[in-house]
């Protein structure tokens, strides 16, 4: 039997059958999104789609898929395809001493700061596999502050916490961190800090002895401790503007009167919803200092 539509419900009919895919995806991207936060808790729901929806893809190519919707089919009823879909979707590239006069506007402006403190408490979010914490703990132990500072480097993946721990970093790199410690204000050698095997560079192991490398999620932990400085360097920029001022109340939030906050070359405390809360320090190396 024929069925009628009215021309309300035609027109309503007719655009379903015409949608675009990208709508489908969109839909896809969503539902797959809203999956692995009901299932696994990871909330990537507010992360900046562009680079996510590429991500996506990558692993559903990966594992030889033609939808998101196959994928998540996959990731809800096999856990080892999350891991590697958690791997993708956490943009894990670091380096030592990166953006140099980063760290060179730390020793100039931060570190006398640091200097009035009996115990300092630093906070690496974000840290992925720990070369940005080794090198802050190298710069600390050179300017005579290590001993007496706790580095909390946290990050949302387990895997690269586990290189982090490791401090093997590929000897292919030495090259380019040496030359970033010398622009970084580096005073020694940097390879007096490392000892060359044949493939990877083995870190003192003392680097660490103040450094605790814990999972911990920007987006759904909470706050669990007050610093001194909270170092979070090139995370933000794949979160949404929401969830950057989601981030940016937690680290208000746990940073002491007078903190400093150290965030990426492409990222700024302006236009967030917490800006006049802290006043630029440092020669536009993205270093702010806490006022209220
Ligand atoms: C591009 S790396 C930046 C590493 C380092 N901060 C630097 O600037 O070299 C971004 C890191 O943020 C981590 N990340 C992404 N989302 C996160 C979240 N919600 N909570 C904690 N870490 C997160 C990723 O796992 C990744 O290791």
């Amino acid at each position: 039997m024929a069925v009628s539509l009215t021309p309300a419900e035609e027109r309503t009919f007719e655009a379903g059958r015409g949608r675009a895919p990208r709508d489908l995806e969109a839909i896809e991207t969503e539902l797959l999104l809203e999956a692995i936060y009901r299932h696994y808790s990871f909330d990537f729901r507010q992360y900046a789609p562009a680079s996510l929806k590429r991500r996506l893809w990558k692993r559903a190519r990966a594992e030889g898929l033609d939808t998101l919707s196959a994928l998540q089919d996959r990731v809800l009823h096999d856990p080892a395809c999350m891991e590697r879909l958690l791997l993708d979707l956490s943009v894990n590239v670091t380096a030592m001493f990166r953006d140099p006069p980063f760290y060179a506007a730390f020793r100039e402006k931060v570190v006398p700061l640091l200097r009035t403190y009996p115990f300092i408490r630093i906070w690496n979010a974000g840290c992925s596999t720990g070369e940005e914490a080794y090198s802050m703990a190298i710069l600390l132990a050179e300017e005579g502050l290590y001993e007496r500072t706790r580095i909390y480097a946290t990050d949302i993946n387990e895997t690269v916490l586990e290189r982090a721990r490791a401090g093997l970093f590929p000897i292919d790199q030495m090259r380019a961190y040496t030359e970033n410690y010398i622009r970084a204000g580096g005073k020694r050698s940097f390879s007096e800090y490392y000892t060359a095997g044949y493939d990877r560079a083995a870190f003192s192991r003392s680097l660490t002895d103040n450094v605790v490398f814990a999972q911990h999620n920007l987006v759904s932990d909470h706050s669990f401790n007050e610093f001194n400085v909270i170092v979070c360097r090139n995370v933000m920029i794949y979160f949404s503007k929401g969830l950057q001022n989601q981030v940016h109340g937690l680290f208000h939030e746990s940073l002491g009167v007078r903190g400093v906050l150290a965030l990426g070359h492409k990222e700024s405390i302006r236009f967030t919803a917490y800006e006049d809360c802290y006043e630029e320090i440092g020669h536009g190396q993205r270093l702010y200092r806490r006022t209220v």
